[in-house]
């Protein structure tokens, strides 16, 4: 039975239906699924990321590595800290979410004395971006000059980009494979309520993805051109150093494996994964795995290199995870447990251990990340 939405919150996601509405009606009719996930997750004041809801943390919908344990966050500096070191560089943090990773790494840059000049976070939520002032203004106010927000990617960069589950929030097509061929499936308003509809790909690039991967007639999945397209942009403003993004997905032969014939797409809402995009627009977030054969593709074109492809267990493991765990101890077992079980689910292959992956890029000719050390799987990728 899912939590039913207060007066407030039901009224908010009636208003994000009906601007969903009007733009199938002002289209003619017809969306793609990726502008209606587009809207639902961030048309400003409306979409889910952009409108105030809870979202992260037991009281909201869904919880990220970095609300678990400041240890994923102290880790993940770990890793970073010798990339900063040998380019003088700085760090860029994209969807940084409620801040909550900002602060853990910049506090043990700190502990470390490998601080950056300059943190940059660049979110495409204006909502998220107030949360992330606060979150820094309060938790790590001696560091607070050196957080910045962009408004958009700097021409360029030297140091560590940095994103845990952005690349799953951003908007895909859904492609239906028919008899006819791959078609695009979109979006129309059926009586009162939202409908799928087929269509002809008319985006030359979606249908030449499409037509590559070739799947048989009945086959419905993603496809996530944003992910492409914002890690080409990454790959060009990149001078010198080192691109991490974390998130759930798999290998393209994994990710279209006939098995999953149904795609990856989720809604989530209150803790609950639904298979249904269309409930309460604004109130679930929605989300799609990620196809890292796919990104590690466009980073190639790009001109980038890959430093590796390995589960998130591997890269936390090797980055220093458990060493961190272990100036707790375990004597005190107030810290220590709640830590202990935070890492559990971080490493464990039945939670986040193995869905998720660590995907790094070079350029510019760096020393070989440690996260990478045992048990890099970049071969499984192209
Ligand atoms: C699932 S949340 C993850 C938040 C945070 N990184 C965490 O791990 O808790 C996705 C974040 O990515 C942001 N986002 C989505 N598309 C983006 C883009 N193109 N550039 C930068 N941030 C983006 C969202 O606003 C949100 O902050």
């Amino acid at each position: 039975m899912l939590p039913a939405p207060t007066p407030d919150a039901l009224a908010h996601s009636q208003r994000v239906t009906a601007h969903l509405r009007a733009l199938i009606d002002a289209a003619g009719g017809w969306i793609s699924f990726a502008q209606f996930m587009e809207a639902a997750l961030y048309a400003p004041g409306l979409g889910y990321y952009a409108a105030g809801a809870m979202k992260f943390g037991a009281a909201g919908d869904f919880v990220t590595a970095p609300e678990m344990t400041p240890l994923f966050g102290r880790t993940l500096a770990h890793a970073i800290a010798p990339v900063l070191a040998e380019t003088d560089g700085e760090v860029l943090e994209l969807g940084a979410g409620s801040g909550r990773l900002a602060v853990d790494v910049l506090g043990e840059l700190a502990r470390l004395d490998a601080l950056p000049a300059r943190y940059c976070i660049l979110d495409v939520s204006a909502d998220l971006r107030a949360r992330q002032q606060d979150t820094l203004a309060r938790e790590l106010p001696q560091l607070a000059e050196r957080v910045h927000w962009l408004d958009a990617l700097p021409a360029h960069f030297s140091g560590v980009i940095l994103g845990n589950e952005v690349l799953d929030a951003l908007p895909v097509a859904l492609v239906h494979w028919t008899e006819d061929g791959p078609l695009s499936r979109g979006v129309i308003v059926e009586g009162d309520a939202f409908a799928w509809h087929d269509r002809p790909i008319d985006d030359p690039l979606l249908r030449a993805r499409a037509h590559a991967l070739s799947l048989a007639p009945g086959y419905l999945s993603e496809i996530n051109l944003a992910a492409d397209a914002l890690t080409a942009s990454l790959a060009q403003l990149m001078d010198r150093g080192v691109i991490l993004m974390i998130d759930y997905g798999f290998p393209a032969n994994e990710y279209y494996h006939p098995q999953r014939h149904m795609g990856t797409l989720r809604a989530h809402y209150r803790h609950h994964a639904l298979d249904d995009p269309f409930y309460l627009p604004g109130l679930c977030d929605l989300t799609a795995h990620v196809d890292f054969s796919a990104v590690a593709r466009a980073g190639l074109a790009a001109g980038l290199a890959l430093a590796g492809y390995t589960s998130q267990a591997s890269f936390l493991l090797n980055s220093g995870l458990t060493e961190l765990l272990m100036q707790t101890p375990p004597t005190d077992a107030a810290a220590y447990l709640p830590q202990a079980n935070a890492v559990q689910r971080l490493v464990s292959p039945a939670e986040m251990g193995e869905l998720f992956k660590v995907i790094g890029f070079v350029k510019g000719g760096i020393a070989p990340l440690a996260g990478f050390a045992r048990g890099d799987r970049r071969h499984s990728l192209l």
